[in-house]
């Protein structure tokens, strides 16, 4: 495989944790704020934390962008001592190469996250593999655009940079696409919340609902498919 890793820089945010700056697409992967406190205001307590309170033994959810790995290490952490199965698709075209993942600091005094951490970048492109006998992880090698899964995901973490960098990614027919990977009920959380792409999630069936942001956004968007 001809893999196009990404070109990146590493930038410190205030939390403390590390994230990465896209020379590629001129923006950071995370908020400046805090690359940890945002994935997990976004994705873990919005996305995630409410299907943890239910009777549910089985979830399934898709990540939108896998980049640094953060949202899956937040899954597992969040998971690791809980009585349930995780089945895990994150979908990423332009991998981060080994010395940069080495680089970034989420967790690193965990030594047994931090082999996670390693062990999810390491795991082959477009394999299942059981990072942990409950966790099931594939990470599919391919353009956001293309990626169709015969699966219903309970969740899915949309977590492609910003409509300003990549408009092509928040558009109806994508959202449509996401639309028909979801369970019903189902629900795609974003840390987006501009006007256009809550339109475009909202024409192709979803229903919008705005809460609050991480830091300085002052929303962010949750699509449901009820
Ligand atoms: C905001 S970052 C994701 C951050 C990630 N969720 C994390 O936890 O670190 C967006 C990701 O989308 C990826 N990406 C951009 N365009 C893509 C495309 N057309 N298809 C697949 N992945 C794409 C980028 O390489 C980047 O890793």
């Amino acid at each position: 495989m001809n893999i196009p890793f990404h070109q990146t820089s590493l930038i410190k945010t205030r939390d403390g944790s590390n994230s990465l700056f896209s020379e590629q697409f001129n923006t950071s992967f995370h908020s400046l704020f805090g690359a940890i406190e945002e994935s997990k205001h976004v994705f873990i307590e919005q996305g995630l934390k409410p299907l943890l309170n239910t009777e549910q033994k089985e979830i399934s959810i898709i990540e939108i962008g896998f980049g640094t790995g953060l949202n899956t290490l937040l899954t597992i952490r969040e998971v690791l001592q809980k009585p349930i199965t995780i089945n895990y698709h994150a979908v990423e075209f332009y991998p981060i190469d080994f010395e940069k993942i080495n680089e970034l600091n989420y967790f690193k005094d965990d030594t047994a996250l931090d082999a996670l951490f390693k062990k999810i970048h390491h795991q082959e492109w477009n394999q299942t593999r059981a990072v942990l006998p409950h966790f099931n992880l594939t990470k599919h090698w391919l353009q956001i655009e293309k990626f169709k899964i015969p699966i219903k995901a309970d969740v899915i973490y949309f977590d492609a940079f910003s409509p300003r960098e990549q408009p092509e990614l928040w558009t109806e027919d994508i959202f449509l696409n996401m639309y028909s990977m979801l369970k019903w009920p189902g629900k795609l959380v974003t840390y987006c919340a501009q006007g256009q792409m809550k339109r475009n999630l909202k024409s192709a069936g979803f229903i919008v609902k705005a809460l609050p942001g991480f830091a300085n956004k002052r929303e962010m968007t949750i699509g449901l498919k009820v």
